[in-house]
């Protein structure tokens, strides 16, 4: 089956935990678009008032260009419910994200919100993390320094570029680092470390935050609920 196959059919079935009247967090990514046609129709269908709060400018635009109400997070009440891709998730319901260079903002939408949902392809379910390279965030000044004290530590670090080679700016005109790990044993571990950076400004450690993952599998869609 097609992989974007997969990433929609796990973001219908997650379009269904939206109620009406909620506070939604949408996220950001190839499967969180689906999702966002998801929840516009059932708006449309069954006459839905929910609220959002988005976590880029391409996903506010895709639900406001679809009818969906976009507010500011600093407007927003505490959500109910996010919905939001993810790149790895391990066994521990731990994951990376920030592949498309978000997740600073979908981090900030996360912590905000009481439950947190996670919506993926099979192939983003792995045994330990690592294997995709683990981004950051960080502010342009003195970002080599950063880079440097990254290099020493053994985190195989690499400025994203776009296409035409100029370094990755994120929503807030950062520059994004993804570190070739490789495997990450101790997610806690290194998240502190990285938490205690300056200069970095988030890393896209998503640890004890999910609470649900709804995964677009081969063989149906499966939804698993996180210990917490
Ligand atoms: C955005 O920065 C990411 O965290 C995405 O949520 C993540 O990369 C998943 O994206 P896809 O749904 O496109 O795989």
């Amino acid at each position: 089956m097609d992989i974007n196959q997969l990433k929609k059919a796990a973001a219908d079935e997650a379009a269904k935990f939206v109620e009406d009247g909620m506070m939604l967090g949408l996220g950001t990514g190839s499967t969180v678009f689906y999702l966002v046609e998801a929840v516009a129709k059932r708006v449309r269908e069954e006459n839905l008032h929910i609220t959002t709060v988005s976590t880029s400018s391409r996903t506010a635009k895709q639900a406001s260009d679809l009818g969906i109400k976009v507010i500011d997070i600093n407007d927003a009440p505490t959500l109910d419910l996010t919905i939001d891709g993810a790149d790895e998730i391990d066994e521990h319901f731990q994951g990376i994200k920030g592949g498309g260079a978000a997740h600073l903002l979908e981090k900030i939408v996360a912590i905000n919100s009481k439950r947190n949902i996670w919506i993926v392809d099979q192939s983003k379910m792995v045994k330990t993390l690592g294997a995709f390279p683990l981004p950051l965030e960080v502010i342009p000044f003195g970002s080599e320094k950063v880079y440097q004290r990254l290099a020493a530590e053994n985190l195989h670090p690499e400025f994203r570029l776009t296409e035409d080679g100029q370094r990755v700016r994120t929503h807030n005109k950062n520059f994004v680092i993804d570190l070739h790990v490789g495997t990450i044993e101790h997610p806690h571990i290194l998240a502190d470390w990285l938490d205690h950076q300056t200069g970095i400004v988030e890393h896209g450690l998503f640890l004890d935050l999910v609470n649900q993952v709804v995964i677009g599998k081969e063989s149906g869609v499966e939804i698993i609920n996180a210990p917490r």
